[in-house]
């Protein structure tokens, strides 16, 4: 899969998303980055955010599509994923302009800010960080510390 993901690297760049996807650390990670790319982008998965139930229902149908993963695969990565793409939280190194105004109540220049900030400088690390983005309001991070995640 990795050679595989690497030659297509290669002959087709227009088509990968706009910025690298780099997902957080954890048990899931690589097991997501291998089964969860052979019919979709990992856009696909981190541009949504979920319940552990809706999670658990949309992993089940996408075993039912054709995902290779055993059983205890399943709880592994649902469990991730609803930690890391959960429905309240915001992870703001991956989150799309949608999710970023409705997660973080931003305006949709905050937003796109927030975003061309990220494609130059590379992932935020921490609520600091994301404070240097022109052009935020750093009083809506603070509000909502709790629900973001790096
Ligand atoms: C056998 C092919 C296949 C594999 C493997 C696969 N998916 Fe999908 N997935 C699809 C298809 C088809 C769609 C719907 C169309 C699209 O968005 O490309 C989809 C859509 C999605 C969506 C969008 C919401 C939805 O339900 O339509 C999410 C989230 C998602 N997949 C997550 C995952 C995760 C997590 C994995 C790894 C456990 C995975 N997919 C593996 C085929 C697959």
């Amino acid at each position: 899969m990795r050679a595989l993901l690497f030659a297509s690297v290669l002959a087709l760049p227009a088509l990968l998303p706009a910025q690298d996807i780099v997902l957080p650390d954890g048990k899931a990670k690589t097991l997501i980055e291998n089964t969860c790319t052979e019919c979709h982008g990992l856009d696909t998965v981190v541009s949504n955010t979920m319940s552990a139930d809706k999670w658990r229902s949309t992993v089940n149908s996408m075993v039912k599509k054709g995902a290779t993963l055993s059983a205890a695969e399943i709880d592994t990565v649902v469990d991730y994923l609803s930690v890391y793409f959960s429905e309240e939280k915001v992870n703001v190194n991956t989150a799309g302009p949608q999710e970023l105004q409705d997660g973080l109540k931003l305006t949709a220049d905050e937003a796109k800010a927030v975003l061309q900030y990220r494609k130059t400088n590379g992932a935020f690390k921490d609520l600091e960080g994301m404070k240097k983005v022109p052009g935020l309001d750093a009083k809506k991070l603070d509000a909502k510390k709790d629900n973001i995640i790096f």
